[in-house]
């Protein structure tokens, strides 16, 4: 595992951004497994500078995304979807229909976890998955429970992760309620694991995640057990871990 302890945001999102960089100028036709969440926004604002500076093209990648709120149309502004179309996809040379989101709207939400799970299977799962890392040890939407879920799957939200995503929305009622997510099996399928995490509310969060056991009650804590993993979070977030590892 690597370990990137940047000094504030700017320089981890820097660093976050070099890693899926790397990625696409070494395997211009990968696939990138993408995140929502306030973390990766600045990881996108530096991809998207380098884009149109030209010296990074997304012309040849793929994108599956991790995760859609259940409910949610794509043109809902808190939408995974629309926060993919305004925090990158329309500002670099991606093609629209290499870009995957769970669909909010599925009438039938286990044929489109099967559609989905189909569809980041037939892309040969991703080269990158990009994660942040929720307070509560969630990775994509999924959520600490008994068991590692394998598959895409819809998911009822916890009162942790509502209550952290209320902020976005006018009140926590208004938070949808359930979601469409990768499963740890899909996510573990990665051939590289890039995580993002920001904030002192972070550290213990990633702490559980790989000083702790591994367990689903800390569902990122399977990283541990993924080979090719990256960390790069700024110095809050790591301070708990770094302060094990010293
Ligand atoms: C949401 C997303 C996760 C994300 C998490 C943390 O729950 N489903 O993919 O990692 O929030 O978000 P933030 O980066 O805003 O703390």
């Amino acid at each position: 595992m690597r370990i990137y302890q940047e000094k504030d945001y700017n320089a981890m999102s820097r660093r976050a951004a070099s890693v899926i960089a790397a990625q696409v100028v070494s395997k211009p036709d990968c696939v990138l497994g993408l995140a929502t969440g306030s973390t990766p926004v600045g990881t996108y604002q530096q991809l998207i500078q380098w884009c149109k500076q030209g010296d990074l093209s997304f012309a040849q990648v793929h994108s599956v995304n991790l995760d859609e709120y259940y409910g949610l149309s794509p043109e809902h502004d808190q939408s995974y979807r629309y926060f993919m179309q305004t925090n990158l996809f329309d500002h670099v040379d991606i093609k629209p229909e290499n870009t995957n989101v769970p669909s909010g709207l599925a009438a039938e939400p286990a044929e489109e976890c099967a559609r989905y799970e189909d569809v980041v299977k037939g892309l040969g799962y991703a080269d990158l998955q990009l994660l942040g890392l929720g307070r509560n040890g969630h990775i994509g939407f999924n959520e600490p429970c008994d068991e590692f879920p394998l598959a895409t799957h819809l998911v009822d939200l916890t009162e942790s992760t509502i209550e952290a995503n209320a902020r976005f929305f006018a009140s926590a009622d208004d938070v949808p309620k359930q979601a469409l997510t990768m499963g740890i099996g899909t996510i573990m399928k990665a051939r590289k694991i890039l995580i993002v995490a920001s904030g002192a509310d972070k550290a213990d969060a990633v702490w559980k995640a790989f000083c702790g056991p591994i367990t689903p009650e800390v569902p990122a804590s399977i990283l541990q057990l993924h080979p090719d993993v990256t960390l790069v979070g700024d110095g809050s977030a790591l301070a708990r871990l770094m302060e094990d590892k010293a």
